[in-house]
């Protein structure tokens, strides 16, 4: 073996490496257990040749790593140039979703109602004849009862048709006072047109206490009403029935479109009609042990739909349901 030979062959080696990794496979040849120098230092015999070799394998070990510091810089280098980022280029926009309208004014009746102190209730969407209908002081004959008009799961269990069975619910399951709303889907036997679809919403209001009186629902629903539909707005009550009310009315809110003088919305009255309400009838109060003598309260019962079809302008319910982007992003 000739050292300076060696040496200069490696050095060139060393040198020539472009990566990391054929300056190791170098090393190998060079430096590894089985290369020429190596081999030969096992096999020394005399001090000198053996400090020669020693000297030598030191010599080139130090180059390996002069040069691997070399290329792993370079290596690093590369990688942060390569892997730079452009803060200045516009970003991917990531589409944001959004509520269905139905949802948006479902929440915002919520927190009307928290806000004066109501609880929210969950009803239930499969309901028992006896809550839907029985409790709620409906007689036998009640056309409502009816499979041409409900949707029965069995003889006993429909699809619930209102929101009223959670007024008997929550009485039944806690003492006066209550102060409750419960929002959700209903069920009709109806036929879609641009004002019905067979599922829908409706809020169910409930308040029961000492002393409560139609004033607090005339103020209420006011307040409801006002924060629907703006600050100007007045409302009236019409008289009705209800078999779960009695005085049973029907609220109206002055029309926000014409503010009274009279438009196509309000067919030129002035007045929007705004669903059921009245005083809780004291027949219900025996479904749930409530004593007549000591409280009463006031019910309401309004659709979300058609909330959002007077707010909104929409002139067929039945879109609300198309999952067509281009209407619901609109809202
Ligand atoms: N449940 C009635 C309906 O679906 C609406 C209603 C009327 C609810 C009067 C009430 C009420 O709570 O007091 O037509």
């Amino acid at each position: 073996m000739d050292p300076a030979a060696l040496e200069t062959e490696a050095r060139s080696a060393i040198a020539a490496a472009g990566s990391a990794v054929e300056l190791e496979s170098a090393r190998v040849r060079y430096l590894g257990r089985n290369a020429e120098l190596p081999r030969a230092l096992r096999q020394v015999r005399d001090r000198e040749t053996g400090q020669a070799l020693n000297a030598l394998r030191a010599r080139l070990e130090r180059a390996f790593g002069e040069r691997r510091a070399e290329l792993e810089g370079a290596e690093l280098e590369l990688k942060l140039t390569a892997d730079v980022v452009d803060v200045t280029l516009p970003g991917r926009p990531a589409p944001r979703g959004r509520l269905h309208l139905i949802t948006q004014i479902r929440r915002e009746i919520e927190d009307i109602f928290l806000g004066l102190g109501y609880q929210v209730v969950d009803g239930r969407e499969v309901e028992t004849a006896y809550y839907n209908f029985t409790a709620l002081n409906m007689p036998s004959w009640h056309p409502a009862r009816s499979p041409l008009a409900s949707l029965y799961l069995d003889s006993e269990t429909l699809l619930r048709t209102e929101t009223s069975p959670s007024q008997i619910r929550v009485m039944e399951a806690t003492g006066p006072p209550v102060y409750m709303v419960s929002l959700g889907r209903v069920y009709r036997r109806d036929t879609p047109d641009a004002t019905h679809v067979p599922i829908f919403h409706q809020v169910e209001g409930l308040a029961v206490d000492r002393g409560v009186t139609l004033a607090d629902l005339k103020g209420t629903l006011l307040h409801l009403m006002r924060a629907l539909f703006g600050e100007e707005r007045q409302v009236r009550f019409r008289t009705h029935y209800f078999p779960f009310t009695e005085p049973s009315i029907e609220p109206d809110v002055s029309c926000f479109l014409c503010d009274g003088g009279g438009c196509s919305v309000c067919k030129h009255s002035g007045w929007i009609e705004m669903g059921g309400a009245g005083m809780v009838d004291p027949e219900l109060y025996g479904f749930v042990g409530y004593d007549p003598e000591e409280v009463s309260g006031f019910a309401f019962g309004l659709g979300l739909e058609r909330i959002a079809m007077l707010r909104h302008g929409l002139p067929d319910l039945r879109e609300l349901w198309e999952n067509d982007l281009r209407l619901l992003r609109q809202f």
